[in-house]
């Protein structure tokens, strides 16, 4: 594949010239350096690769040979539009999953060595002896066995909880102790829900991903703490809330939402089982996200196999 001309259409655009600059890297390359909104018809007109973390605009995605996904999801480039099947797309792969592990751990482990109850005794001068919950008590469920989903399997594995994950194909795979198909007339699937204290998303949004959880997922569960950072349309949120008041979910972690940022008019923000967080827990850095996209040119410059190359039938 031949590529001159590339438009990094990105709000970290200066930040990525420097380092480009600095890197005194792709410089035979033309690079068209722009903020998103300031894409122009003549920009799209000459390049022949474009590095985003959505689509600018209503831009024709066929007019690129290759669309690299800043983030780790491309759902806000193919959303809407059929992907046009000569178009080669990539994505970034980093540490994303450590990051996620740590965002889950915090939370995790804020209610298990119960940080709320003991900052309540405090307060009373109380010296009640409440034993934490150790991790190895813990069945954690985590939904995408991906890159990101195995990263946070490693992390609970390695603190001896229970992972079970959850992929299309149901498929083994190392560290889960068991996967299952998101099938929700499964027994399988049911007896892991109700077992479950951590249930986490980390899938891509997809047709088959869109509003699964809802009121029949969360029937499932019992007091789970429900941690989010997929996509935010993954879930009913109207369900969700259900869930929180029948005490199916105890506590929801939510990074992501299906409009971002979340409307001020949101019960989200106010209820008393939610936490929100801005969709912070994997963030890409412009150092990370330009080695990945450094790596992915070297690679289809050398005509290697990209293995962060998107499957746009599936979506991810
Ligand atoms: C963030 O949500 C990403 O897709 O990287």
């Amino acid at each position: 594949m031949k590529i001159e001309t590339i438009l990094i259409a990105t709000p970290m655009h200066d930040h990525m010239r420097a380092l480009i600059e600095e890197h005194r890297a792709l410089d035979h390359y033309t690079l068209l350096f722009r903020h998103p909104d300031d894409v122009s018809e003549s920009d799209v007109t000459q390049a022949d690769a474009l590095v985003a973390f959505k689509r600018p605009g209503n831009v024709d995605m066929s007019r690129f040979k290759w669309v690299h996904s800043l983030g780790a999801g491309v759902d806000k480039l193919m959303n809407g539009i059929d992907w046009p099947e000569d178009v080669l797309l990539t994505r970034t792969v980093t540490s994303f999953g450590e990051r996620i592990s740590e965002y889950t751990l915090s939370y995790l482990l804020r209610q298990t060595q119960k940080h709320a109850e003991f900052r309540r005794i405090q307060v009373l001068k109380e010296w009640d002896f409440i034993p934490p919950d150790p991790l190895n008590t813990r069945h954690v469920v985590v939904y995408g066995t991906g890159e990101i989903g195995s990263k946070v399997a490693q992390t609970c594995d390695f603190f001896g909880m229970t992972v079970t994950g959850v992929s299309r194909s149901g498929e083994t795979k190392e560290p889960f102790m068991h996967v299952l198909t998101p099938d929700k007339t499964d027994s399988d699937w049911e007896k892991s829900m109700q077992s479950a204290h951590l249930i986490i998303n980390t899938m891509p949004l997809t047709n088959e991903t869109q509003q699964y959880f809802d009121s029949e997922f969360f029937e499932a569960c019992h007091d789970v703490l429900f941690i989010n950072v997929g996509r935010g349309e993954s879930v009913v949120d109207e369900a969700l809330l259900d869930a929180l008041d029948q005490g199916q979910v105890k506590e929801a972690v939510l990074d992501v939402f299906s409009e971002e940022p979340l409307p001020q008019a949101h019960p989200f923000w106010t209820h008393p089982g939610i936490e929100i967080t801005p969709h912070i827990s994997a963030i890409t850095t412009a150092e990370e996200g330009l080695a990945c996209f450094l790596d992915t040119v070297g690679q289809l410059e050398r005509g290697k196999a990209l293995p962060n190359q998107v499957n746009t039938e599936q979506g991810y």
